[in-house]
């Protein structure tokens, strides 16, 4: 099928296309956790970060597994590409298991105590290496797609 000028799988369309909806959700996510509206930011948080990690992701592998062969990928950035995920991944339940531990909701609000500052700064982490698996991700489509 036609993606953006380019003749791809579907499944490819699918993850690149789900990958986009992610990162636009883990943007406003952010913007709202800013904003102190923790609850909200919650929820979009864990909706991006769970389909990202058992759906995209691993379509992603299986992908690069079937039309790339294995480990290690000779000539390609597949390999860092996944072992930078992994650690973003890592850091992403980190998040989450701070963000339950150290929240504190009132009513329908939720916010985070001064001792919640680990979750911020893991959750920063999270997002840089998660922008970088996904800038690589876009480097190898267009290395691919466009060369
Ligand atoms: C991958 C998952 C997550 C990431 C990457 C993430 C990231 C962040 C970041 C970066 C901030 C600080 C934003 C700032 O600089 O002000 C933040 C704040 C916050 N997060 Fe998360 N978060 C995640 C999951 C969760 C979960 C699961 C919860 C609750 C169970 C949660 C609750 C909060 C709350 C209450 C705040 C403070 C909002 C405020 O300032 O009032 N987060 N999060």
């Amino acid at each position: 099928m036609d993606l953006f000028g380019a003749s791809v799988a579907p499944i490819v369309a699918f993850f690149l296309l789900g990958e986009l909806a992610v990162l636009v959700t883990l943007i406003v996510a952010i913007i709202l956790a800013r904003l102190h509206k923790g609850s909200i930011h919650h929820y979009l948080v864990l909706i991006a970060f769970l389909s990202d990690s058992l759906l995209f992701k691993p379509l992603m592998l299986s992908r690069a597994s079937s039309a790339w062969g294995s480990w290690p990928w000779d000539g390609t950035r597949i390999a860092p590409h996944l072992l930078v995920s992994i650690v973003a991944a890592v850091l992403g339940v980190l998040a989450v298991v701070l963000g339950f531990r150290y929240r504190v909701k009132k009513g329908s609000k939720m916010f985070l105590p001064p001792k919640g500052k680990l979750h911020r700064t893991i959750g920063w982490l999270f997002l840089v290496l998660w922008l970088l698996t996904f800038t690589v991700g876009i480097v190898i489509f267009l290395e691919t797609y466009f060369p």
